[in-house]
């Protein structure tokens, strides 16, 4: 009979990729996926620990199969991802009922790593190399299609560069994910050819970093010198790829060149998630971020100038180590500036073995969950302003579901929108539509002939 394994995917859209690529390699080994945790012979957590609770949650998770385990004793459970790289040895040692820790430069080859006898001390694999190559690895293009819980394989993410040198003051990437290091265009440009003849439609190119792109090594560039711009240029090329996103980019390397990019590469789309963090310059420096407000507004005006229609989107974190009521109002001040479409905020939470762990002045926790809420319910009313433009326009959806149960798409500009009526269209289809409503989170829309 078939092994099968079950894979629980934490934190961002680097690891759901990793996980992906994890089931793929399974795959070929002969494992087949199942949706259902209890019963399956291997169990996966692509795990995340950017904060503390994501971390917790994995824990926790762990305590539980400790008993299915009792119940299931063939079971076999790795812990990949973040946490796996961060805490490796230590995950066995408090938790012996663990098979394998696999870090995130290891997972390519999960497959090999399991030939463990029952009873055996839990292997740990988490090398961590400043040379990473990472792997050339054709994707399937069957792959998401085959899952129950997916709209189709018509969106895929593409991961173009790994780890990060940056060093902001609070996070761990660093540490989880190594030396920054860029992927071969050539495997990337292949990779996404493929999808894109296999009926893909949205490609997302994926990094912590990926502005640096090529930046840091030479492995990027091949005989020529290549930047992230014309990695863009060189994807949106692609034959038959309708939109291209990507993510995530931290505003100290975003140029000119990239600025030029929107509006003047057509499937391009018009949204930008850029990072802030906070509105103060003086926490910005002790979060080691390298730009001042000034220089942030600056490429927000620019990216503005170049493609009005751009939706901007950002991540905040409040109660950073030192964050005074005067500095908290600051990032009060940027969102007014700015008028975000919408963004991710956190409390500071404390990561081990990063510089802000050791800074004193720390934020009580309820000054924290106050000022969150602060900044939270702001953004939900400039949202909804941002979102009451569209009502009237006519926008160009492209379909993520269609069901008697549910119709929805997503604009250009990263925007849900639910229709009404069932439509007789299918996964990745475009469609004109009206915006008719307007919500928090979501559009209203019908459709229109164009
Ligand atoms: N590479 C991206 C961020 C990736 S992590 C960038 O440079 O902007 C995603 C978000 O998690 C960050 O933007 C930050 O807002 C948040 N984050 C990271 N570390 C955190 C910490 N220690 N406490 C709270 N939020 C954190
Ligand atoms: Fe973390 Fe900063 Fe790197 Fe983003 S740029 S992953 S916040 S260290
Ligand atoms: Fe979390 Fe690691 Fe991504 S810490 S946010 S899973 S890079």
């Amino acid at each position: 009979m078939q092994k099968t394994f079950f894979i629980k995917t934490f934190g961002c859209q680097m690891n759901e990729r990793d996980s992906e690529i994890m089931a793929q390699s399974l795959g070929s080994e002969g494992y087949v996926e199942t949706m259902e945790m209890e019963g399956a012979d291997l169990v996966i957590l692509n795990t995340c620990s950017i904060r503390a609770k994501a971390e917790q949650k994995v824990m926790s998770l762990l305590g539980y199969l400790r008993k299915q385990k009792q119940k299931y004793p063939a079971m076999k459970i790795c812990v990949a991802g973040c946490v796996a790289q961060q805490e490796g040895d230590r995950i066995v040692a408090r938790m012996p009922h663990v098979d394998l820790v696999i870090g995130t430069q290891n997972i390519y080859g999960i497959g090999k790593y399991l030939n463990i006898k029952n009873g055996a001390a839990g292997k740990v694999v988490t090398s961590l190399a400043d040379s990473y190559v990472i792997p050339k690895f054709l994707p399937d293009v069957k792959q998401k299609e085959k899952k129950e819980d997916t709209e189709g394989g018509f969106s895929r993410f593409v991961t173009i560069m790994q780890g990060c040198n940056n060093y902001c003051s609070y996070c761990v990437v660093p540490y989880t994910r190594g030396r920054e290091v860029s992927r071969k265009i050539s495997d990337i440009a292949e990779e996404v050819k493929i999808l894109v003849q296999s009926g893909v439609k949205e490609i997302t190119l994926l990094g912590q970093n990926v502005n640096s792109y090529g930046k840091t090594n030479p492995v990027a560039s091949g005989d020529e010198k290549y930047n992230f711009s014309r990695l863009l240029r060189v994807v949106a090329e692609t034959s038959g790829l309708e939109r291209l996103r990507f993510t995530t980019s931290n505003p100290k390397d975003l140029d000119d060149e990239l600025i030029d990019c929107f509006g003047t590469i057509d499937n391009l789309c018009p949204q930008f998630h850029l990072p802030v963090q906070a509105g103060s310059d003086s926490v910005l420096k002790r979060m080691n971020r390298k730009y001042s407000v000034k220089e942030y507004l600056g490429k927000v005006d620019r990216l503005r100038e170049r493609c009005p229609e751009i939706a901007l989107t950002t991540d905040i974190i409040v109660g950073f180590p030192g964050e005074s009521d005067a500095d908290f109002q600051q990032t009060m001040d940027l969102l007014e500036t700015v008028r975000y479409h919408g963004s991710f905020s956190f409390k500071y939470s404390d990561r081990p073995g990063t510089r802000a762990s050791g800074f004193g002045d720390k934020i009580e926790e309820s000054v924290k969950s106050e000022r969150l809420a602060r900044f939270q319910k702001r953004q939900d009313e400039i949202s909804l302003e941002r979102n009451r433009e569209y009502v009237g326009t006519c926008k160009k959806v492209m379909i993520e579901k269609c069901s008697e149960k549910e119709t929805r798409g997503r604009t250009d500009t990263n925007h849900i929108v639910h229709f009404e009526n069932v439509l007789s269209c299918g996964p990745g289809d475009i469609v004109h539509a009206r915006i008719t409503f307007a919500g928090q989170h979501s559009l209203k829309g019908e459709v229109v002939t164009p």
